[in-house]
């Protein structure tokens, strides 16, 4: 019989080789391993009892800081009620509860809500639903998805195909989707460094769609997907009017457009989505992350009237859609998420994010002139430093920093050479101080 050996947890060092750490440079990591085992507000504690000021949000997710009182007591209020309850054909009364709450605060007629558990699956979900939208309406030639280049929607087959981030999809690139195309991404230091907000040059970029339609034909086009501003490809803001155009395209074309706003949504851009603050209005809008504030795993796809009511038809005692995950809507993530949209009600922090987005504006491009800064961008509580890379390798330098930075008691993130930070909407503004003066200090450090 399988023998379960004694579950040793915090005492000490653990050991640290059976775990395969995810998106992370394993062998480094198990030669300098950074954790973090506690978390309040916007600090994390580390086994050592240091304090890290945490300039992410977690993984831009803690949009509320971490163990937000009135959401850990919400999970362990659920605890004590349902564990779990059965996803398919069988439901529990909070999952409606959020999804009325959510379709009620969303813009236009995002009127349902598909739950999953991250933001992947919220990704492949949205698309599964673009090709059966068309086929549901008898349109089934529609079956091309197209993406955008340093395009990030997550890791399901679905998300690397329309995804534009080379290193995500290299290894597979014998299984990814068929029928893909991607836009060109907007990044461009030559006409838009050192923006500050949306830059002025750039709009003209979307018109690739109908470059992309005209080699393809609309008839076999069923949608796009990008993400309002581009997240984990370093703060990519759209550009004024690009998001327009985009939509003005699709609408012409009768292709559905996706917002992927994993990201973007929940306050980061100072809004609970993009529409509000962009007016632009997808037909499937994807979130995750920030509706629990990062406490318990949820995602999901919001979707217009006109996408729900396609499937709507046929005998009744069919299941319309096939698809759904074990943990759809579980209980203690809908938990979490009333109680976060709870929080970010109760105390206005979408307004409070746009409060300091111009103070996080200042802050950063403050660090315009410091060695090998190439760029610095922002949007809401959002913001990039790119580095110019370093001749021995390309993301070194800004691994140095990040480095430096957590010993200096700050947490933020890098991809190639560009530094992200994200923080809370219950950031205070001396915070915000702290994490641009850690990472001043870091840039002077490094070579
Ligand atoms: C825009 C976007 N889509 C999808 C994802 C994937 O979400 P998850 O890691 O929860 O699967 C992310 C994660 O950062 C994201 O930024």
């Amino acid at each position: 019989m399988t023998a379960i050996p004694p579950t040793a947890t915090s005492t000490g060092q653990p050991d640290l080789e059976a775990l395969w750490l995810p998106f992370t440079h394993n062998r480094h990591f198990k030669q300098h391993p950074r954790m973090v085992s506690g978390a309040e507000g916007m600090y994390y504690t580390t086994p050592d009892g240091r304090r890290v000021l945490d300039g992410l949000s977690g993984l831009w997710c803690c949009n509320a800081g971490h163990r937000h009182p009135r959401i850990v007591e919400a999970v362990k209020a659920q605890l004590d009620e349902l564990d779990y309850a059965v996803a398919f054909q069988v439901h529990h009364p909070k999952a409606f509860a959020l999804a009325n709450a959510l379709t009620t605060a969303a813009p236009g007629d995002l009127n349902h809500v598909f739950f999953t558990n991250s933001g992947s699956e919220a990704v492949d979900t949205a698309l599964k639903m673009a090709l059966a939208y068309h086929k549901a309406r008898g349109d089934g030639a529609r079956y091309r998805l197209i993406g955008r280049a340093k395009g990030y929607h997550g890791v399901g087959f679905g998300g690397i195909s329309v995804g534009g981030m080379s290193a995500n999809r290299r290894a597979f690139a014998s299984a990814l989707l068929p029928g893909v195309d991607h836009l060109p991404h907007t990044h461009n230091l030559e006409h838009m460094a050192f923006s500050d907000g949306q830059p002025a040059w750039g709009a003209h970029l979307a018109d690739e769609l109908e470059n992309i339609v005209a080699l393809h034909d609309a008839s076999t086009i069923a949608a796009v997907i990008v993400e309002p501003m581009q997240g984990s490809a370093g703060v990519i803001v759209p550009p004024q009017g690009y998001l327009e155009r985009l939509r003005a395209i699709c609408d012409k074309h009768g292709i559905l457009l996706i917002f992927d706003e994993v990201i973007t949504g929940f306050g980061r851009i100072g809004e609970l989505f993009s529409p509000t603050r962009l007016g632009v209005m997808p037909d499937i809008l994807t979130f995750a992350k920030g509706i629990t504030s990062g406490m318990v795993p949820l995602g999901g796809a919001l979707v217009r009237d006109h996408v729900y009511q396609a499937f709507m038809h046929g005998p009744e005692h069919l299941v319309e859609f096939f698809h759904g995950y074990t943990y759809s809507g579980h209980p203690l993530a809908c938990a979490a998420g009333l109680a976060a949209l709870e929080v970010y009600r109760d105390e206005d922090l979408f307004a409070r994010a746009r409060r300091l987005e111009p103070l996080l504006a200042e802050a950063v491009h403050s660090l315009r002139g410091e060695a090998n800064v190439i760029d610095i961008r922002n949007f809401g509580l959002a913001a990039a430093v790119e580095l110019a890379p370093r001749a021995d390798g390309v993301s070194l330098r800004a691994m140095e920093v990040f480095d430096r930075c957590f010993e200096q008691g700050l947490m933020l993130r890098y991809t190639g050479d560009i530094l992200a930070l994200g923080p809370a909407a219950t950031a205070s503004e001396d915070e915000l101080g702290i994490m641009v003066d850690t990472l001043r200090a870091a840039l002077r450090a490094v070579r």
